[in-house]
């Protein structure tokens, strides 16, 4: 499952879906906003719910909106209400490094069963406590890991390697895509899945050599099928 889409617009989500490249989708609040969602709950659940229909039964990840423990326990219930395919994000701590998030994000797991992408995540001891805690996919955001002078490439992969060594089932995704090269390079560190945004997965695609190589096999094929004669065997 390495590709999610980092996006709530359902334009882009369709299309790379019906490429059949993408195997999840990932937003956050920010997202929402840049995509003009509004009306509280109930316009974050339209566009949740709409993803989830399009994408099912691959999953889409949706943020709680609250830092109050009982919230989040509420609004993770009615997120995993809207569809089968809906995890819920909540960040590793408040916004003043509180730390009554993992014991939610634990009892979300053990005692709720709701897959919870666990977010905001800077270093691989963080995405190692949120796997202790139960969680099915932790988010280490590299683009700002290496906006700050660290080595997104280094975390990413100290993290898989105590993953693996005490067996834990937490995904790494990787995501705050800044380049291209992002997406191959946090994969091959030992990320489960990047989550890209739509622009980057276009410029996966692209590439100029490409371009001109197609142009001259279109060209070429053009003069083939305006030649009224077809060419000698061996002359070519
Ligand atoms: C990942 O799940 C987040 O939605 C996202 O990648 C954050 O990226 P940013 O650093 O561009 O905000």
């Amino acid at each position: 499952m390495p590709i999610f889409l980092d996006s709530s617009n359902l334009d882009e989500i369709e299309r790379f879906h019906r490429m059949g490249i993408i195997r999840g989708v990932t937003t956050n609040p920010t997202i929402m906003r840049k995509e003009g969602v509004t009306g509280g709950m109930s316009g974050i659940g339209a566009k949740a719910k709409a993803i989830a229909r399009l994408i099912a039964p691959l999953p889409v990840s949706v943020e709680v909106i609250t830092n109050d423990p009982f919230k989040m326990i509420d609004q993770a219930k009615m997120f995993a209400g809207w569809a089968d395919n809906v995890n819920v994000k909540i960040t590793i701590h408040g916004p003043q490094g509180e730390l009554e998030n993992l014991e939610v994000i634990h009892k979300l797991e053990a005692t709720h069963d709701i897959r919870v992408n666990v977010t905001a995540m800077m270093s691989a001891q963080q995405c190692f406590l949120a796997a202790l805690a139960g969680a099915t996919y932790v988010s280490i955001f590299g683009g700002r890991v290496n906006n700050m002078g660290y080595n997104a490439c280094g975390e990413i992969s100290k993290l898989r390697q105590v993953l693996d060594a005490f067996q834990l089932r937490a995904k790494i995704i990787a995501g705050s895509t800044r380049e291209v090269l992002n997406v191959i390079e946090w994969l091959g560190a030992g990320a489960h899945v990047v989550t890209v945004v739509p622009d980057l997965l276009k410029g996966m695609v692209v590439h100029p050599y490409s371009k001109e190589t197609v142009q001259m096999f279109l060209r070429d094929g053009a003069k083939v099928e305006e030649s009224l004669e077809p060419p000698k065997p061996g002359k070519q």
